[in-house]
């Protein structure tokens, strides 16, 4: 177990360097960002309980991969304007990571101030993990608190190396991850069911392999259905699918069948002749896709096979949306899950990994969720059983 921030004494005027993961998609312009505010809505408790100790915050993060240059595009002072609207308080943007100017104006700010430093990847050091650059870092704060649950998956000089110097402390986010994941991976309630969607297979092979001996039923939609559907020989026209992944499909049907996971697949679909947002669509039998069509949702059927299965679990962990999420006539076959788990009051639910986070904001329902992580990568790491480098980075309570 890692220290946590609420396991300490906090003085007042502590500086305190925070990892936040704010990386949003900047390109998107300022009126796109709002509906990607999980990440920065879910790093509020640490921000508050800081303010409320009268520290000094000093929040860093990454955005995008600049690859240690300057990008006009993706500096960080968007995101700093939409979490001081959040939090109903000023956040100062920085316009550099670290130099003198910013040392003086941290010292001299008054107790419960909050500053953004300048996107982290602007500088080589960050992703090479450099020795000098997390010193540098370290000179602006006291303490150092780890809270990007969604990049402790990447060795960096502000996830690992900041680590060596700085007294380090886990947030109330991290903190939040790791119990909740870990409560799926660890002492889930029977049965358990995994719904796996979202487009690729090979993504999430280590999370399936790791959850296989855990689970009563894996439930697979989405584009990485139709790889599972074309290993067994169905005609899936001009449906993405991942032809290197064909095989680990066909191996894992063949293993399973005896295994007593119960593993469906989608039995209708809603194909389209375009791959787009579109009218021409219909809804048929998974025997009857046509040579020219796409697989773009699954169908009522399978909906309510699967819906089914979800009111009877107790478990249930969720990746990736069940259509072409992007064109909402595609959203339907996620929308009837998403009622599942909203009528399902037993139901410890978590949801990890990319799209499936703002699938679940657009279809406003996150409150009946137990937990949306907000790591993409980074969750998937944790739930293949990986040791996160971010993670092991941090003391041990005793
Ligand atoms: C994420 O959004 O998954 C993390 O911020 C990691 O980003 P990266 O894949 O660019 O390292």
């Amino acid at each position: 177990m890692k220290i946590s921030i609420s396991d300490i004494d906090i003085k007042p005027r502590t500086k305190v360097l925070v990892r936040v993961d704010f990386n949003l998609p900047l390109e998107l312009g300022p009126a796109e960002l709002k509906k990607y505010q999980h990440r920065l809505i879910e790093s509020i408790p640490t921000i508050e309980l800081l303010v409320q100790k009268k520290c000094i915050v000093i929040l860093c993060s990454h955005a995008g991969r600049p690859k240690g240059k300057l990008e006009e595009s993706l500096r960080l002072k968007p995101i700093g304007d939409l979490l001081s609207e959040l939090l109903n308080q000023e956040v100062t943007s920085l316009s550099s990571v670290v130099d003198e100017n910013i040392k003086s104006t941290i010292n001299s700010a008054p107790e419960g101030s909050i500053f953004l430093l300048e996107n982290l990847r602007f500088e080589p050091g960050e992703e090479a993990n450099d020795v000098e650059f997390a010193k540098n870092l370290s000179a602006l704060a006291d303490i150092f608190v780890m809270d990007a649950f969604a990049v402790c998956h990447r060795a960096h000089a502000s996830t690992v190396e900041i680590t060596n110097h700085l007294n380090s402390y886990m947030g109330l986010l991290l903190e939040k991850e790791i119990h909740n994941l870990s409560n799926v991976m660890q002492s889930p309630k029977s049965p358990y069911t995994a719904l796996m969607g979202g487009a690729k297979v090979s993504d999430k092979i280590q999370v399936i392999d790791n959850l296989l001996p855990k689970i009563n039923n894996l439930l697979i939609g989405g584009g990485m259905a139709n790889t599972f559907l074309k290993a067994m020989g169905f005609e899936i026209g001009d449906s993405f699918h991942e032809p290197d992944s064909l095989a680990y499909a066909a191996n894992l049907l063949e293993t399973t069948s005896n295994s007593g996971v119960n593993i469906l697949l989608p039995r209708d679909a809603v194909v389209s002749d375009t791959f787009g947002s579109s009218q021409d669509q219909a809804t048929v039998n998974i025997n009857e896709v046509s040579k020219t069509s796409h697989i773009m949702d699954i169908g009522p059927e399978t909906a309510i096979e699967y819906s089914t299965i979800i009111k009877d679990s107790k478990t249930l962990l969720w990746n990736g949306p069940m259509g072409v999420f992007e064109f909402k006539e595609f959203q339907v076959g996620t929308q009837a899950i998403t009622e599942a788990i909203s009528n399902n009051a037993n139901l410890v639910s978590v949801v990890g990994g990319g799209s499936t986070a703002e699938a679940v904001e657009e279809l406003g329902i996150a409150s009946y969720i137990t937990h949306v992580s907000t790591g993409g990568g980074a969750s998937l790491d944790y739930l293949s059983g990986k040791l996160l480098p971010g993670i092991e980075a941090l003391p041990d309570k005793g």
